[in-house]
């Protein structure tokens, strides 16, 4: 379903009961809605389970090209308030995650638990940051297709491309169809983000924390890192895992967050 929403069209899909638990399911950089398929049909009736697209990505419009993570948060309360949900579940991984942490410190009134997966808290660091720009660099000389090859690459754990190459294909086909603007937009985004870690001692809603025991993105100290400063944070490393833990490994995952979001019913 495509939404006028803040001065762009956003895509979402969602499934399970209109009065169930809304939990918004909020993908990573450059993904879509598309990599919650493995939860979004594992998951019971009585969530209401809601994936949507970012400003840029999957079938959402790139509007304006001028992207900041708050940006990204007013859409996501935008569609809290056209779905009339007053307080869901967030479940982000990597970026979908820097959206949440900066959801719940600005608006925790709209949060009634947290799901961070294969992400952190910290803000970039200035060597990240200059990676950032040379992959704005290398997206307008190389190309997409080029940045989609080498992305794949550093998301998956080695073993995933003999075990699941479905999973690695649909996501480099996800990536090969995002727009170079909302790309380059997305990375500068980040590189802006803020630092959400002072607010992780105010969180008081159930959270848990999820990371792929490779993921060498976002790895899992920076989990433990978070999950430290969140009172009551229950954190689980998925084996067999690289940066896409719910793709890598949806049986260990999905058991872990079919079990956490039962909690709330
Ligand atoms: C993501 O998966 O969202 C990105 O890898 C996050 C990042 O680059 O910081």
């Amino acid at each position: 379903m495509r939404i006028p929403l803040n001065g762009t069209t956003i895509n979402y899909t969602e499934r399970g009961l209109p009065n169930g638990l809304p939990v918004i399911f909020i993908h990573g950089f450059p993904f879509s809605h598309a990599m919650w398929e493995p939860q979004m049909l594992a998951l019971p009736n009585d969530i209401r389970a809601i994936a949507y697209d970012v400003r840029g990505h999957g079938d959402s419009d790139v509007g304006d090209g001028h992207y900041m993570i708050e940006f990204f948060v007013d859409d996501l309360i935008a569609l809290l308030d056209h779905l009339v949900i007053q307080r869901a579940v967030l479940c982000g991984l990597s970026m979908g995650g820097y959206i949440a942490l900066r959801a719940i410190e600005r608006n925790p009134e709209r949060v009634k638990g947290l799901i961070l997966c294969d992400t952190r808290s910290e803000a970039d660091t200035n060597e990240g940051k200059l990676k950032r720009a040379a992959s704005v660099i290398a997206i307008k000389r190389d190309g997409v297709k080029t940045f989609a090859a080498n992305f794949v690459r550093a998301v998956f754990a080695p073993a995933t491309f003999q075990k699941n190459p479905a999973a690695i294909d649909r996501i480099r086909s996800i990536i090969e169809a995002t727009s170079p603007i909302a790309l380059c937009s997305t990375l500068i985004a980040m590189a802006a983000r803020t630092d959400t870690t002072p607010s992780l001692p105010r969180i008081a809603v159930p959270t848990l924390i999820m990371v792929g025991e490779h993921d060498a993105i976002t790895p899992p100290s920076a989990s433990r890192a978070m999950s430290d400063h969140i009172a009551g944070a229950e954190m689980h490393i998925i084996p067999d895992a690289a940066h896409m833990s719910n793709l890598e490994n949806p049986a260990v995952f999905n058991e872990n967050l079919i079990a956490f979001l039962k909690r709330f019913l």
